[in-house]
């Protein structure tokens, strides 16, 4: 007799290799642990503490409150539209495999130029997500050092103030320390993310029962002021400061499609990924949206003096107040801790779909990027590779606060562009596609129209300055730095010789036996066709 959990990862194995890959991660995750890695990257206290610079000047309380109601509602939206997609094909190769299967072609006449069209949306979106996925650990190491400086702040009664040099030499060392925690094996990652979710449920507890505990009755602020003040100083039309306010929560609840990223390694992940991706946004959301609430009426009033604090973050401000000098760092060294593991548990997610980009042939160095250490069991290499880029990007904080700015909306930015293409394409295109054990039926294509729209929507929102009064120092790089890694992506596509649009046939098969077996090697030995007539013509060419 099999037991339950042996037939449970025969189903797993049986899945991967109906969409062309065999195992090669242990599957050492449980369902538990899957949401577990989801909801510690959106690491809730943490993350609102590095964005809540943002809401604050655009619209103040009112913003903080119902700004992250309506845009948790669509962030949702997103959410559920990618767990279908997460359910339907739970690889870590993610997206650029979504896309490449969704975009299909009507038997009969697939043109080359629409087989063409499907591996350049695939390459763009494996590129996207990539980036996205390398910007946001950035992101997230310099928020962890910049909040260690702030600490020494706090600590030094704010005499201290960190150099960039400084702040540079912390970060790095945070990225070197999570490379080596990501090479000891999945099993003792797998095991930390119980801690992981304890304690960032614990922190938002703190803040939202010892914050209101801890502030005076006569300091408290009415709830006409918490729930309907409208403080607008950075210029910009009220509502659409309104809109720039929802870059707070889409920051926040940003990277949950990381629990896709470790699909191979995570047990019934066809059902677990999903479940984890949608109940990680909606308890984020919940539980972001009180703690917003109880800082809104926690803060005062006067929310000038938070932003330009000489501590620097608005957050720790409030606790300064409300706590006093020990008890803030007490409770600021958690904040760290929990930014900390969300950042080792990025890196993980990130070292994964490397992985997994490197099979499919992606990427430059990819066959020695595509190597599993006997040892521990990890992709060793491409942990190191990430950490070599993130360190190269965290060069730019020396550039100015703009340059690693542009980073932090980057991860977003980008991140949208890689969801769009796969969603869009899932309807725009006749296709074979086939829904998972997650699926919500007529809900579907409503679901995917507001989700895309409001990415769409985002996308453009993000790249104007925070101010309407902007000059060279002070405008948004993101537009830039995108449009250049757009632009150098597609070229490396089209180049000659080594350009991906000689090699690229769409993600790599690691399975030797295509078609042979059954109803579920059909959409295999579909692929595999397709794969033939893209290559024969190009030989000719
Ligand atoms: C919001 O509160 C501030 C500070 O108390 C006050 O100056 C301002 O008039 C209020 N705005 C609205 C729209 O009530």
């Amino acid at each position: 007799m099999e037991s339950p959990q042996h037939s449970i990862a025969k189903a797993d194995e049986a899945l991967l290799a109906e969409l062309g890959y065999k195992q090669e991660f242990k599957r050492a995750f449980t369902p538990l642990e899957v949401f577990g890695i989801a909801f510690s990257i959106i690491g809730l206290l943490p993350s609102i503490a590095s964005v809540l610079f943002y809401a604050v000047p655009n619209g103040g309380p009112a913003s903080m409150v119902w700004g992250w109601a309506v845009a948790s509602l669509f962030i949702l939206c997103i959410g559920m539209s990618m767990a279908e997609l997460g359910s339907a094909a739970p690889t870590s190769g993610g997206y650029p495999r979504m896309t490449w299967m969704n975009y299909s072609y009507t038997s009969g006449h697939h043109s080359l130029s629409s087989l063409r069209c499907r591996n350049l949306l695939s390459w763009i979106v494996g590129c996207k997500s990539f980036t996205s996925i390398v910007t946001s650990r950035t992101s997230i190491d310099w928020g962890c050092a910049v909040q260690i400086m702030a600490a020494a702040s706090i600590g030094s009664g704010q005499t201290f103030t960190a150099t960039s040099a400084q702040t540079f030499g912390v970060y790095v060392a945070i990225v070197l320390s999570h490379a080596v925690i990501c090479c000891l094996g999945t099993a003792v990652l797998a095991r930390l993310q119980t801690v992981y979710v304890v304690l960032n449920v614990g922190l938002c507890l703190a803040v939202m029962i010892g914050l209101p505990a801890a502030t005076p009755k006569e300091n408290m602020n009415s709830a006409s002021y918490a729930l309907a003040n409208f403080t607008n100083l950075n210029g910009w039309p009220d509502g659409y400061a309104f809109i720039l306010s929802f870059l707070a929560p889409s920051w926040t609840i940003g990277a949950f499609d990381s629990s896709v990223h470790i699909s191979e390694e995570s047990s019934n992940a066809a059902t677990a990924v999903p479940w984890a991706i949608v109940s990680a946004i909606g308890i984020a959301g919940i539980l972001g949206w009180a703690i917003n609430v109880s800082l809104a009426f926690c803060m005062g009033t006067d929310v000038d003096s938070l932003l330009n604090s000489p501590i620097g973050q608005p957050l720790a401000q409030i606790f300064f107040d409300r706590f006093g000098q020990n008890a803030t760092l007490a409770l600021w060294s958690i904040v760290v801790l929990a930014q900390y593991m969300m950042g080792s548990s990025m890196v993980l997610a990130s070292s994964r779909q490397t992985f997994a980009f490197a099979r499919d042939g992606a990427l430059p160095f990819s066959s020695w990027l595509y190597r599993m250490n006997g040892f521990t069991k990890t992709p060793v290499n491409t942990v190191w590779f990430v950490a070599a880029i993130s360190i190269i990007f965290g060069l730019l904080s020396f550039a100015g606060p703009q340059a690693i700015n542009a980073i932090f909306s980057l991860s977003v930015t980008a991140l949208y562009i890689a969801y769009i293409i796969p969603i869009a394409a899932r309807f725009a295109f006749k296709n074979d596609f086939k829904p998972g054990p997650f699926n919500l039926g007529i809900f579907s294509f409503p679901v995917a129209v507001i989700a895309v729209s409001y990415m769409f929507i985002m996308d453009i929102v993000f790249f104007f300055p925070t101010t309407p009064q902007t000059d060279v120092a002070n405008m948004n790089y993101t537009v830039v730095v995108l449009g250049g890694i757009l632009m150098l992506s597609i070229m490396w596509y089209y180049c000659p010789v080594y350009g991906g649009v000689h090699w690229f046939t769409g993600p790599v098969s690691n399975i030797e036996m295509l078609g042979e077996e059954g109803a579920s090697s059909i959409r295999v030995s579909v692929e595999k066709n397709v794969r033939e007539d893209i290559v024969e013509p190009s030989v000719g060419t």
